[in-house]
């Protein structure tokens, strides 16, 4: 994978504490920038997921790639990781995320939907499953 990130950095965001924003125009459909992290089994993720939440971490920066493996960014990660959520595909998310599997390794890789202009904030569908406990979402969108 020899794609180049997108010139990006990270700022306080309206939708939650902090979010990533664009530092030049993005074309629809090009490669903006890989989550990175430490790829761990799922069972390891779920204590993990638990001692994060001790320890008072209110962020969850665990990607789910398939059924058995979750990347967690938690300790080891990029600037993906503050890529916040959005549910709108009307006005939003200007992103997606595609799943690859590179010399056997399944790795997240992050791009964009539409054109994106220099200064706005980058966001994708977590695509969270329905859960008994919701977690309010802050995007904005209507529905
Ligand atoms: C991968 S982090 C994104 C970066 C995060 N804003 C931060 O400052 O660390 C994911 C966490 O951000 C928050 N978040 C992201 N998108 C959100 C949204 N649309 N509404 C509410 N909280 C959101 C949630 O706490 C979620 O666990
Ligand atoms: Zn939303």
């Amino acid at each position: 994978m020899q794609a180049r990130t997108k010139s990006l950095k990270f700022q306080r965001s309206k939708i939650h504490s902090w979010g990533v924003i664009a530092l030049q125009s993005i074309e629809p459909e090009d490669f903006v920038i890989e989550y990175i992290g430490e790829l761990v089994r799922s069972k390891v993720a779920d204590l993990r997921e638990r001692r994060y939440e001790k320890m008072g971490i209110d962020s969850s920066y665990l990607f789910r790639v398939d059924a058995e493996n979750v990347v967690d960014a938690t300790k080891h990660g990029g600037l993906a990781r503050f890529i916040n959520h959005s549910c709108d595909a009307r006005i939003l998310p200007n992103c997606y995320t595609k799943i690859l599997t590179v010399e056997g390794q399944k790795r997240i890789f992050i791009y964009s939907k539409k054109h994106i202009k220099v200064g706005e904030e980058l966001t994708y569908d977590y695509k969270f499953p329905f859960e008994e406990q919701k977690i309010p979402c802050l995007c904005g969108a209507e529905r």
